[in-house]
C-alpha cells in the first residue's frame, strides 16, 4: 500500500499542531516537512526551530525535505531537531558533499535520502542509490504548493524503480508535487512507494476521505 505524506506548506501555519492532529487522524502515514532558504528556491518556508516544536507536538515519521543551498551544513542539525528522513537535493552541492551530508544523516541515526529536480536525469541518482534510503523526485519545480503535476517525470520515476529494484531494493521512491486523487494512480502505477501531498489534503476539510481517495481506497 502507497504511502501518503501530507505536506505541511499547505497548512495553516498558525494552526500546526491542529492541522497536524487532522491528518494523523485522517491517516496519514508520514508528515512531510518542507525547508526552503530562498536561495536553493525562491521561497522561505521554515527552519530548525518549527520542526523541533512539531517534533514535540506529533509522534509521527518526520519526512523532512531540504531544498537549501549546501545541506551538508545543516544536515546534522535537521537530525537532532527531530527528523526522521532527511532528503537533500543533489543539485544543491558538489557530489563529495552530498555523499558527507548522507553520511552525517545516517551518522545521527536517521534515514537519508536524495530529491532530483524536474529537470535532472534519473541518471544523477546513480552515485547514490546504494547508501540513500530514499530517491524523492520532484513532479512540480520546488519552491511552493498547489502547482500543476508534471506528467512528462513518469518515465522517469519508472527508470528509478527499475534501478532500485535493481541495486538496492529496500530504498524507497517517493514524488512530490501536484498528487491528488486523479494523479495519484499514475504515480503509484510507475512504481512510488510513498506520495507527498500539500494542497489536496490541506484545502479539504476532510483530511481521512482525500487521503483514502489518493491511496485508491
Ligand atoms: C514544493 C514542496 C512540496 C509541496 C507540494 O517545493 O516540496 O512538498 O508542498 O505541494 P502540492 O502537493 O500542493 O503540489
Ligand atoms: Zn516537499
Amino acid at each position: 500500500m502507497v504511502k501518503v505524506a501530507p505536506s505541511l506548506l499547505s497548512a495553516d501555519f498558525a494552526r500546526l499542531g491542529e492541522e497536524i492532529r487532522s491528518v494523523r487522524e485522517g491517516g496519514a502515514d508520514w508528515l512531510h516537512v518542507d525547508v526552503m532558504d530562498g536561495r536553493f528556491v525562491p521561497n522561505i518556508s521554515l527552519g530548525l526551530p518549527v520542526l523541533s516544536s512539531i517534533r514535540k507536538a506529533t509522534d509521527m515519521f518526520l519526512d523532512v525535505h531540504l531544498m537549501i543551498v549546501e545541506p551538508v551544513l545543516y544536515a546534522r542539525r535537521f537530525c537532532e531537531a527531530g527528523a526522521d528522513m532527511v532528503t537533500v537535493h543533489v543539485e544543491a552541492d558538489t557530489p563529495e558533499n552530498i555523499t558527507a551530508a548522507l553520511r552525517d544523516i545516517h551518522a545521527a541515526g536517521k534515514k537519508a535520502g536524495i530529491v532530483l529536480k524536474p529537470a535532472t536525469p534519473a541518471q544523477a541518482a546513480e552515485p547514490w542509490l546504494r547508501e540513500a534510503d530514499m530517491v524523492l523526485v520532484m513532479t512540480v519545480e520546488p519552491g511552493f504548493g498547489g502547482q500543476k503535476f508534471m506528467a512528462d517525470m513518469l518515465p522517469k520515476i519508472r527508470t528509478l524503480r527499475e534501478r532500485i529494484d535493481a541495486v538496492h531494493p529496500g530504498c524507497l521512491l517517493e514524488a512530490d508535487g501536484g498528487a491528488d486523487a486523479n494523479t495519484a494512480p499514475l504515480l503509484i502505477e510507475a512504481g512510488c512507494d510513498v506520495l507527498v501531498a500539500g494542497s489536496a489534503v490541506f484545502k479539504q476539510a476532510d483530511r481521512g476521505a482525500v487521503i483514502r481517495a489518493i491511496r485508491g481506497e
